[in-house]
């Protein structure tokens, strides 16, 4: 814990982007002396670190609260991001357990497999999924044909697609047909589309990584909770600025 002038973040904005209401209700949460940090009372003013400093509140962590879930799905392709489909398809919703609700973090084609967040905390939904934020997204596509340094500078600079140009993107040719593509926005079919433009039309597509969570050992069609960390790192990493 650290004071006003400090590094960190202001404890009842922390409170409140973690869903404990509005900022002013969290002052009032402090004010009631129900928040501690690092074992200690907390004051108004008090600065913290949400990946190193222990926050609870009513003696629990926060980031732990058990109404709220958070699951990291590896989707197949085939499954829809959408809560039902007219086609019947599978969904991501039917892949995780059933209560409490959950809803996907965007969402990806049902041809795109990898990572998916679910959760029930639509503060941190809106957060990720808001341009605003600009969340990182790293995908690995096999394209068709093997991309010159042109097309990779193109992918890179940005594409100009129907609906405007892509924001520079992070490129990198893995494999002869393979790339890796960091992205922070979130069109609509957006590699898809940025690939097929340059003369490479995706032939699969994987998400492998969202902001700070990523995970090589989650098997296709599994999920697994986040842990505290990785909620926490979550959350940091689409904090506001203050
Ligand atoms: N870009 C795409 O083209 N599809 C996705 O599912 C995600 C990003």
């Amino acid at each position: 814990m650290s004071d006003e002038t400090s590094k960190g973040e202001r404890l009842q904005k922390v409170l409140a982007r973690v869903g404990f209401g509005s900022r002013r209700s969290c002052e009032q949460l402090i004010l009631d002396g129900k928040v501690k940090v690092n074992g200690q009372q907390a004051q108004l003013g008090s600065r913290v670190e949400v990946e190193s400093d222990l926050v609870t509140v009513d003696g629990a962590p926060i980031g732990v609260r058990p109404d709220l879930v958070y699951y990291l799905l590896n989707k197949p392709a085939g499954v829809v991001t959408t809560a039902d489909d007219p086609q019947g398809r599978p969904t991501v919703i039917e892949m995780v357990p059933e209560d409490p609700r959950v809803f996907p973090v965007g969402r990806l084609d049902s041809d795109t497999e990898g990572l998916l967040i679910l959760t029930n905390n639509g503060e941190l939904t809106h957060r990720l999924t808001h341009p605003s934020f600009g969340v990182e997204k790293e995908y690995v596509a096999v394209v068709e044909g093997k991309p010159s340094r042109s097309s990779l500078r193109l992918l890179r600079e940005g594409v100009d697609l129907e609906d405007g140009k892509t924001a520079p993107a992070k490129i990198a040719l893995i494999e002869q047909e393979t790339i890796r593509l960091t992205i922070h926005e979130g069109k609509n079919r957006q590699v898809r589309r940025m690939c097929s433009t340059v003369g490479h039309p995706v032939k699969r597509l994987i998400r492998t990584r969202i902001g700070p969570l990523s995970d090589r050992s989650l098997p296709p069609g599994s999920w697994r909770e986040l842990t505290t960390a990785e909620i926490r790192s979550l959350e940091k990493s689409v904090a506001d600025s203050d």
